[in-house]
């Protein structure tokens, strides 16, 4: 398969959407009340609810990617090249262990929680204390290297507009008709 030259209409949803949700997330995250105590409260529930979405989209934009690669910009030096695609892959691996490691947090403390007060959610494993000692630390370790790597991304981002003056940016804003 050739790989394309640009990101289409749906990667380009799909990352401003996990963007979205990733800044709702850190919000509730951060200012959740009584994050540390059980059963979890209303803010516990819409923080594993978009947890879960954001896992679910994720899986989806990567799926997505393999599916319908789009090659880096190819007046990019070199070493940009590689480690932009880098930085990208660490992206999806921190979000994928933020979202997992959380989800194994709740369920080792044995909550039972909805989607969104809707409907049920499956937990990874059973209450068990070894594992909430195990995992212990680990979701906050994972949500803060997301959120420096996320920082290294927007920072080349911003390089890209203000010191290279190219246009990388504009491959993931809406395109003109
Ligand atoms: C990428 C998505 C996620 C982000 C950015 C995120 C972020 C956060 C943040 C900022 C906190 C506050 C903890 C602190 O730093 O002290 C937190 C706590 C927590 N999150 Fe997440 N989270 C995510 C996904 C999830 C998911 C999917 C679940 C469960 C299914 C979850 C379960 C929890 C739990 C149980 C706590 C409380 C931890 C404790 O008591 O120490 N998180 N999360
Ligand atoms: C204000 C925040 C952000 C800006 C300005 C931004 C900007 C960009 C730009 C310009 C590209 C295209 C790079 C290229 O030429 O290939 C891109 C791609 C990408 N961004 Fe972001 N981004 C932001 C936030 C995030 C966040 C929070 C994530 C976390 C998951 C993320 C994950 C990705 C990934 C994985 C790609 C590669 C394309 C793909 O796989 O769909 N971005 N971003």
């Amino acid at each position: 398969m050739t790989n394309r030259l640009h990101y289409g209409a749906t990667a380009k949803v799909l990352h401003w959407l996990v963007v979205a949700l990733l800044a709702v997330q850190f919000l509730i995250g951060w200012f959740m009340p009584d994050v540390h105590a059980g059963p979890p409260a209303s803010a516990m529930t819409l923080h594993i609810s978009f947890g879960i979405s954001i896992l679910a989209l994720i899986v989806l934009r990567f799926v997505w990617r393999l599916t319908y690669p789009v090659a880096p910009e190819s007046s990019l030096p070199p070493w940009q090249r590689v480690t932009s695609e880098a930085v990208h892959w660490l992206l999806y691996a921190l979000v994928l262990a933020t979202t997992v490691t959380g989800w194994l947090f709740a369920s080792f403390r044995g909550w039972s929680v909805s989607y969104f007060f809707l409907v049920p959610l499956p937990m990874l494993a059973d209450k068990n204390a070894d594992g909430v000692h195990a995992i212990d630390g680990w979701h906050q370790i994972a949500e803060w290297t997301l959120l420096i790597v996320i920082g290294v991304h927007i920072a080349a981002a911003l390089a890209h507009i203000f010191i290279y003056g190219d246009r990388i940016m504009q491959r993931m804003l809406p395109s003109r008709p």
